[in-house]
């Protein structure tokens, strides 16, 4: 519940600022506008409120601001429709800071090249905000990170304006849980977890979000809301690392791995099926795990399972260039100068995102073993500088008959995979996107 009045005499900002929320004459801002970010800010101005998006990259704010969508989730004639009625709006300018009532960060959280949290992106957005910061303000993360980032990096920083946390402003974490191309789950039916630095904190967030979420879920501080987050990525990376385990194990035992996760998906209860791949992917799965651990081990913690799960799932690019090098010596041939075709380069089916996506390690890894690599996949227009290969257009058995191995990394439903058998290269098939095939020339991870 929000104090009336703080220790320092004066009433607590917390209900004129509820107040403008109800009433969504609350100005919002959103600070990062990609995956996250954009999405986020659409659905604050589709329920009447004003929002402005903040990044640094010019082009990103120039797309906004013309009402086109750069992001697959968002259709550009929703966002139009909010960019023409005044709703939404992007600017490089955090000076705008001075008019909101309230800010959402969603910059990225990368790790550092020797696998640490790299916060700068965090500590960067933060000191903007803290620039240009006022009394009766809400801030709330929602870039994934370790424990302790809201209330050890953030406040500080907010703190040093003299203000006071839970009554002259706000803070809260509330970790952002969107799945690109999930068409069932977005960003207003996925129960939102929220914690705030106070109680008082806690109770502005959750008001702000339950304008626009169906289920707001508060929880008892940002610390906990912080782990929350890590805890369910990490279920994930562990899981799958497991299961790719156990797929290694079925190979060298002659089981159909896939075959057995589809018995033990029968039972109804206390058991739910992960799938083994080419490894993981996407600006998540790999690299969260990192953040728990890496915090962990400033308390004398060993995350074990995250390591581990981090050996396992990093090893498995390599395996599947091992199954095409086996594949292509059944047919007398070396990697060493074939023409090999990666097939799906996102990280995921149906979506055109390739941050850390598994085929890039494949491309390479094969490119090294001195393949003649292409690659095709059509969410996806071109390849990061620095990774080699030729995009193929067309997908058809004449223009797969010249490859003598083709690597399916990412199956998108668009794709027919069938027409691979019989067309020519050996098939590595490594997400069993032909479920249920026989054919001489198919592999199956
Ligand atoms: N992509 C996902 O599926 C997903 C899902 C859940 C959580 N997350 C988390 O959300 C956060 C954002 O991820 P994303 O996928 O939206 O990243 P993104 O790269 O798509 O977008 C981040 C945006 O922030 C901008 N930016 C960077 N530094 C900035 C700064 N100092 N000020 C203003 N803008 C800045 C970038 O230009 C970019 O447009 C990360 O912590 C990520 O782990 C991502």
């Amino acid at each position: 519940m929000c104090p009336r009045r703080s220790s320092a005499g004066h009433a607590s900002a917390a209900e004129p600022l509820i107040r403008k929320i109800d009433k969504r004459t609350a100005r919002l801002g959103v600070i990062g506008l990609g995956y996250v970010g954009l999405p986020l800010a659409v659905e604050f101005a589709e329920a009447g409120f004003h929002v402005t998006g903040i990044d640094i990259d010019e082009r990103r704010v120039r797309e906004l601001n013309r009402g086109h969508s750069y992001i697959q989730d968002v259709p550009t004639a929703q966002l139009r429709k909010l960019v023409r009625s005044g709703h939404l709006t992007a600017t490089t300018d955090f000076a705008v800071l001075r008019r909101m009532d309230s800010v959402n960060i969603c910059v990225p959280t990368p790790l550092s090249k020797q696998r640490d949290p790299d916060v700068s992106y965090i500590v960067a957005a933060s000191k903007e905000v803290a620039r240009y910061f006022h009394r009766g303000m809400l801030v709330i993360l929602e870039s994934t990170t370790y424990p302790g980032t809201t209330d050890e990096l953030i406040l500080p920083l907010l703190a040093e304006t003299g203000l006071e946390v839970g009554k002259d402003f706000f803070l809260a974490f509330s970790p952002e849980r969107v799945d690109p191309g999930n068409a069932t789950y977005t960003t207003i039916n996925i129960p939102k977890v929220v914690g705030g630095v106070t109680p008082a904190c806690t109770e502005v967030a959750r008001n702000l979000y339950s304008q626009v979420m169906n289920k707001v879920v508060p929880v008892s501080s940002v610390r906990v809301a912080e782990t929350v987050k890590l805890l369910e990525n990490t279920f994930r990376s562990v899981n799958i690392a497991m299961v790719n385990e156990l797929a290694l194990m079925c190979a060298a035992m002659d089981i159909d791995v896939w075959e057995v996760i589809a018995g033990a998906s029968t039972k109804p209860f206390g058991f739910m099926p992960f799938y083994p791949g080419p490894g993981l992917g996407g600006h998540c799965i790999p690299i969260d795990p990192f953040y728990l651990s890496w915090k962990a081990k400033q308390f004398g913690s060993e995350a074990r399972f995250i390591e581990l799960a981090g050996q396992i799932n990093g090893a498995m690019p390599k395996h599947v260039v091992n199954l095409t090098a086996r594949a292509l010596n059944g047919r007398k041939k070396a990697v060493n100068g074939s023409r090999v075709l990666v097939v799906g380069v996102a990280y995921k089916p149906a979506i055109d995102d390739i941050r850390e996506s598994p085929a890039l390690d494949v491309i390479e890894l094969l490119v090294k073993s001195g393949a003649e690599v292409s690659w095709y996949d059509p969410h996806v227009p071109s390849l990061p500088a620095g990774i080699h290969g030729e995009r193929l257009d067309q997908w058809t058995k004449a223009s797969l008959a010249g490859f003598d191995a083709a690597v399916i990394v990412t199956p998108h439903p668009s794709v027919d995979h069938k027409v691979l058998l019989g067309a020519g290269p050996v098939v590595i098939d490594s997400r069993n996107a032909l479920k249920g095939e026989r054919h001489p020339d198919l592999t199956r991870l």
